[in-house]
């Protein structure tokens, strides 16, 4: 069996990883790739009830205190789902990981981002995912496609600059990792954005 790979989808919210990611799945299920689907925050137990406790917006949390419970649930991520199935040689496709936390902790909420490189560390020593997908999308753009959500969470109610800042920090981190990190046009067509996520998948599917 050909050994699976581990790969990240990440973006604001309207972005299109759900819609892409369901789509993903399929085409590697075509090809017989086994495929584990995961997301964070979250993933196992103890991570989505660290997600329930993220995203409450009744309750408020130092952004430092924030970041380590992202980190602490991916700890827990990596243990149970990540590296078991990685072993197992099964592909990981998870809607977030660790660039999302140097995104919204680090940009958004203004984390230092050595600290949180020091937490990266001590998490995940040299894990990194083989491929991730970072779609790009206007905040504009990416909040009108969501506008419908009536319960926005913790991270959702907040407001356009620190999406901005989001996007900004997602653009610099994709910049400093240009091999791992692909930077998908998301604003474009569902067809095109699709369009250039098989190419990729197919070039590692085709070369490793
Ligand atoms: N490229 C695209 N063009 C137009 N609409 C899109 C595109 N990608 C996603 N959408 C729509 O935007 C909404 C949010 O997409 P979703 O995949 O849930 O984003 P995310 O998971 O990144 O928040 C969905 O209604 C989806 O159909
Ligand atoms: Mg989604």
């Amino acid at each position: 069996m050909r050994s699976g790979k581990f790969i990240t989808l990440e973006g604001i919210d309207g972005a299109g990883k759900s819609t892409q990611l369901a789509w993903i799945v399929q085409l590697l299920q075509r090809v017989d790739c086994a495929t584990v689907v995961t997301r964070e925050p979250g993933g196992t137990p103890l991570g989505e009830q660290l997600r329930v406790l993220l995203l409450d917006k009744s309750i408020t949390m130092h952004p430092e205190t924030e970041a380590l419970l992202m980190f602490a649930a991916r700890r827990e991520h990596l243990d149970k789902v990540i590296l078991p199935a990685l072993t197992l040689g099964q592909w990981v496709i998870s809607d977030r990981f660790s660039d999302a936390s140097f995104a919204y902790q680090g940009g958004g909420r203004g984390v230092n981002i050595q600290k949180l490189a020091i937490l990266e560390q001590w998490t995940q020593d040299s894990v990194q995912p083989d491929l991730t997908l970072y779609f790009d999308v206007p905040v504009e753009l990416g909040q009108q496609r969501v506008s419908q959500i009536k319960n926005a969470d913790r991270f959702e109610q907040e407001q356009s600059d620190f999406f901005q800042r989001v996007r900004v920090a997602y653009r610099d981190r994709a910049r400093q990792f240009p091999h791992r990190i692909k930077i998908i046009d998301s604003s474009l067509p569902l067809n095109e954005v699709k369009a250039a996520v098989e190419k990729i998948l197919l070039n590692i599917l085709k070369h490793g």
